[in-house]
């Protein structure tokens, strides 16, 4: 099938509310209230980019570049109604394309690890591992209740 164009932009100065509101609009993802308030001031200071559809925004992404060689997807998220419409690949795909022409080669992703089973979770691993990322390692690097799993892609 044909998929439509999704256009992708940096984020402009007065839209990170628009995407906290995205994030508290998901508590399936995002429930720890002090996470949210970190992955706010994330989206102010952070490259961050979004998707529109209709002139809404209606998802985004939050890169955090570790060193010259790797970069992290610190926070995605996308509006539950446009889930599986495309709008998570073209983010991905626009921040790879920009990494690769920094000449960065890598890029991980954090997320909660298959060893503490969870429906909501699962779908993003498996979008994720559709993306092209791949389970490096889990660790307790969010503590023993919630396992982090590491992604990463090669660029
Ligand atoms: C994860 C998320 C950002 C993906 O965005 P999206 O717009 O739904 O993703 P897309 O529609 O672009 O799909 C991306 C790929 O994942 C695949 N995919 C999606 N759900 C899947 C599932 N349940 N099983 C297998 N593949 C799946 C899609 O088929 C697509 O691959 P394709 O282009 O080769 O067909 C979005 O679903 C989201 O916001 N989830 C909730 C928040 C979240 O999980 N954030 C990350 C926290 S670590």
């Amino acid at each position: 099938m044909k998929k439509t164009h999704i256009p992708i932009r940096p984020m402009l100065d007065g839209e990170a509310d628009r995407c906290e509101q995205i994030l508290r609009s998901l508590p399936e993802w995002f429930g720890i209230g002090e996470a949210i308030v970190e992955y706010r001031r994330d989206i102010g200071t952070m490259d961050t980019y979004v998707a529109e559809t209709s002139g809404e925004i209606a998802g985004f992404i939050t890169l955090n570049q570790h060193n010259e060689s790797s970069a992290e997807i610190n926070v995605i998220a996308v509006r539950k109604e446009h889930h599986g419409h495309g709008l998570g690949r073209a983010l991905v795909e626009h921040a790879e394309q920009l990494l690769r022409s920094r000449s960065v080669e890598y890029l991980e992703v954090k997320t909660l690890g298959p060893s503490r089973p969870n429906e909501h979770y699962e779908r993003t691993r498996s979008s994720y591992f559709a993306l092209g990322f791949r389970p490096l390692e889990e660790n307790k690097l969010w503590g023993e209740v919630n396992p982090c799993l590491i992604m990463i892609k090669h660029l």
